[in-house]
C-alpha cells in the first residue's frame, strides 16, 4: 500500500495542513518566500504532521488546533533539511536542487532559519508550556545530533552507542515528539502519551537506520536525493561499523579520508555492500520494528491505532 493511501482518512484535514504550509512560509522578503516554497512544493512524505494528527486522534481532536502543532513539526523538519544540505553538502532533496545549491550556503542559513521561526510563531497558538518545552528540548537535542556527527566524521574508532545515540538526537526524537506533540495538544491520557512518544522513538529509530541503509543500497531517481553520499563525507552510519567488523573489509575503510579518490570510495562502498553489512542493519531496524508495534499493542483500538500499525511497516519496508 502507498504511504498517502494509509492515511487517506485524514485527506481533508491533510489538504488543511498543506493549505496552511503554503500560507505561512509566505515573506515579505520574495527570496525567502520563493526558497521556503521551493522545497515545500517538491513535496515530501509529511510523515511528521501525520504522527501528530494521529497522536491527536487518541484524544480530543480539533483540526484547527492541531493544525498549528503539526505545520510547526512539519516546518521544523524543514528547516533541519535546509541547514543539514549545507552541512553535507548536498545538491538534490525532494528530487530539486537543494536550497544551498539552487541560491547558496548563505541564503540556505537565513531560510532555515526563517522557516523556523515561522514554526514558532504557528505554536505561539498552543497555551500549555509542556508543548514548548517538549518542542524546545527536541530542538537542542538535534543540533547537538548533527554537531555530533560533524565532529564524528572519519573517526573509525567509534562504537555502535556512538551511532545509537546520534541517530536518537538528530532523527528519532523529532518524530517521537510529533507524536507526543499531537497526544499532548487533543489532551490524551498521560500513560497514552507516554507510549505514542515511545512508539515514535522506535520508529525513527528504524527510520534513520533504513536511511543510512538506503544511502547505500538506493537510486536517486527513487530517493529523490543522490546516493552514496554519507561515506564520502565521512558519516559512519551502521552498514559502516558491520562492514568494519570483517576482517578483510576493515583496513580498507579506515583509510578512508577526506581527499580520498573519488572511484575508491566507490570501490569501498561496493565492498560494503557486499560484506553482509546491509542485511545486519536491516536486522537492526527491524527489531526496533518490532519494539514499536509490540508499544501500540498496548494502546486503544480505533483507526489511527491501525494507520500507525501500518506506517511502521511501511518504515520497514521503504525505498524513498
Ligand atoms: C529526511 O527525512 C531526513 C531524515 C531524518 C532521514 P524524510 O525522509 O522524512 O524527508 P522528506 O520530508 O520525506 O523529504
Ligand atoms: C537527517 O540525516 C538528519 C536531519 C535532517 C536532522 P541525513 O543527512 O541522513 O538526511 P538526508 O539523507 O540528507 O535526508
Ligand atoms: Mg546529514
Ligand atoms: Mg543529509
Ligand atoms: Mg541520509
Amino acid at each position: 500500500m502507498k504511504l498517502k493511501m494509509m492515511y487517506s482518512f485524514l485527506n481533508s484535514d491533510i489538504n488543511i495542513i498543506e493549505k496552511t504550509l503554503e500560507e505561512t512560509v509566505v515573506a515579505e522578503s520574495p527570496l525567502l518566500h520563493q526558497a521556503s516554497l521551493h522545497l515545500l512544493q517538491a513535496g515530501g512524505k509529511r510523515i511528521r504532521p501525520v504522527f501528530v494528527l494521529l497522536g491527536g486522534k487518541f484524544g480530543n481532536y480539533d483540526i484547527h488546533v492541531m493544525k498549528n502543532v503539526a505545520v510547526a513539526l512539519e516546518l521544523i523538519h524543514m528547516a533541519s533539511l535546509v541547514h543539514d544540505d549545507v552541512i553535507d553538502d548536498a545538491e538534490i532533496r525532494r528530487g530539486q536542487p537543494t536550497i544551498k545549491a539552487k541560491w547558496d550556503n548563505r541564503i540556505a542559513m537565513y531560510t532555515g532559519d526563517y522557516i523556523f521561526a515561522r514554526s514558532l510563531e504557528l505554536m505561539t497558538n498552543i497555551t500549555n508550556p509542556l508543548a514548548h518545552k517538549i518542542l524546545s528540548d527536541t530542538i537542542v537535542e538535534l543540533c547537538v545530533g548533527e554537531i555530533e556527527q560533524i565532529k564524528d566524521k572519519y573517526r573509525f574508532d567509534q562504537h555502535l552507542r556512538d551511532y545509537l545515540r546520534r541517530i536518537k538526537r538528530k532523527t528519532a526524537l523529532l518524530i517521537a515528539a510529533s507524536c507526543q506533540l499531537g497526544a499532548v495538544t487533543a489532551n490524551v491520557d498521560e500513560s497514552v502519551q507516554k507510549k505514542l512518544y515511545q512508539f515514535g522513538y522506535y520508529v525513527g529509530m528504524s527510520f534513520q537506520i533504513t536511511d543510512d541503509v538506503l544511502d547505500f543500497v538506493g537510486t536517486e531517481k527513487v530517493l529523490g536525493k543522490p546516493a552514496g553520499g554519507d561515506l564520502l563525507q565521512g558519516n559512519i552510519t551502521l552498514p559502516v561499523l558491520f562492514a568494519m567488523e570483517n576482517e578483510e573489509i576493515y583496513p580498507e575503510i579506515v583509510k578512508v579520508h577526506e581527499n580520498m579518490d573519488r572511484n575508491e570510495i566507490v570501490r569501498i562502498i561496493e565492498l560494503i555492500k557486499q560484506s553482509g553489512a546491509i542485511e545486519k542493519s536491516i536486522a537492526i531496524s527491524d527489531r526496533y520494528l518490532v519494539k514499536a508495534l509490540d508499544i501500540l499493542k498496548e494502546l486503544p483500538d480505533n483507526r489511527a491505532k491501525k494507520t500507525l500499525r501500518d506506517i511502521a511497516h511501511f518504515i520497514g519496508k521503504r525505498k524513498f
